[in-house]
């Protein structure tokens, strides 16, 4: 049989919830990983030092006792994050980013940044004391095509950003498009990109040929095949700017089989397993632990994870669905079968 031992890999994007998805989810991913960059975007979002504190404690409640799975905090930046905020932020050891959404770009974004122009003090304060900035890429003007949004953000706002702020750590989340990869490895080194298993795994056929297939859509939504393409040398470079995130974003199944579906995969349950599978493909598993495992944390100035986990060739079936109540979760390739499986 076929091995692969690993450092312990980290999500660096990550959405857990709370309430009965969190304690459906989160040992997923601590099954897995030992850290994760948990993303802010609850109703209401997570704006302040003391509202992360109040999520983490609610995470790690729900978490084992023998777990040392650790949730690395963000706060959601708006249109009235104070400088203060920033300044606590940067100081507090279990917060390590703000996010930055486009108003009205994704899920629970309506609170979201209305101005790019009007958050660079705030942006200022960021470089100044040091923390991340991660960013969702994709403007939001009706006029834009959905398939264009990331590249037209780029364009439009995220070269500002950078050429304004040259010393603030910036993570373009879950890019999509070939134009992000290109603009992630002509930047400073101080400009990074996660990239997910939806992303690197399917283009938009996966989703709309041959009916609609609401548990591929997320946001950035999937692209054509060249992108995907692009997505897939990235990750498997060896390039230290690109590294794991999953952007797990669990919604019951029912709201995304919808006449609105919700955005988001699920794929907490398998992830090292579905990356496993991707650059196995690509004939580059020698790159899955730096991608996995080393990048991000160095990105983060974490130390590396000291533990390992083990994957071995073995086919499993994914379930169809995980109960939660009297709804459910649909994973990723939900009832399809991977071949790489975690050792427990
Ligand atoms: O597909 C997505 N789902 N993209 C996002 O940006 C947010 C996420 C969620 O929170 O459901
Ligand atoms: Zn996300």
């Amino acid at each position: 049989m076929e091995k692969i031992t690993l450092t312990q890999p980290d999500d660096w994007h990550l959405h857990v919830r709370t309430g009965d998805i969190l304690k459906q989810v989160i040992p997923h991913t601590a099954r897995q990983f030992g850290r994760a960059i948990i993303m802010p975007n609850l109703t209401p979002p997570v704006k302040t030092v003391e509202q992360a504190l109040i999520y983490r404690t609610e995470i790690l409640q729900a978490l084992d006792e023998q777990s040392d799975f650790e949730p690395l905090m963000t706060l959601y930046l708006t249109d009235n994050t104070s400088i203060e905020t920033i300044k606590a932020a940067a100081e507090n050891p279990f917060i390590h980013a703000f996010k930055l959404y486009p108003a009205g770009a994704t899920t629970n974004s309506d609170a979201g940044v209305t101005s790019l122009k009007n958050i660079y003090p705030l942006l200022a304060a960021m470089e100044k004391h040091a923390i991340p900035l991660l960013i969702h890429g994709e403007v939001t003007a009706a006029e834009y095509d959905i398939f264009d949004r990331e590249k037209l953000f780029i364009e439009q706002h995220l070269t500002a950003i950078i050429n304004n702020f040259p010393d603030l750590r910036v993570v373009l989340e879950h890019v999509t498009t070939e134009e992000a990869v290109q603009f992630v490895e002509s930047a400073d080194p101080k400009v990074a990109a996660t990239i997910t298993p939806q992303h690197l795994m399917f283009n938009r056929n996966a989703m709309l040929v041959g009916g609609i297939k609401p548990h591929y859509y997320c946001l950035p939504v999937l692209k054509r095949e060249k992108h995907r393409q692009a997505l897939r040398k990235a990750a498997t470079s060896g390039n230290p700017k690109f590294f794991l995130g999953t952007d797990s974003a669990p919604h019951f199944s029912h709201l995304k089989e919808n006449a609105c579906g919700c955005a988001g995969c699920y794929s907490a349950y398998g992830a090292i397993e579905l990356y496993a599978e991707v650059f196995e493909q690509e004939n580059a598993l020698d790159k899955l632990e730096a991608f996995a495992s080393f990048y991000g944390a160095d990105f983060y100035q974490l130390p590396r994870n000291s533990r390992t986990i083990t994957l071995s060739k073995q086919d499993w079936q994914i379930p169809e669905n995980y109960p939660i109540g009297e709804h459910s979760l649909t994973p990723l390739k939900a009832g399809e079968v991977l071949s790489w499986r975690m050792a427990r």
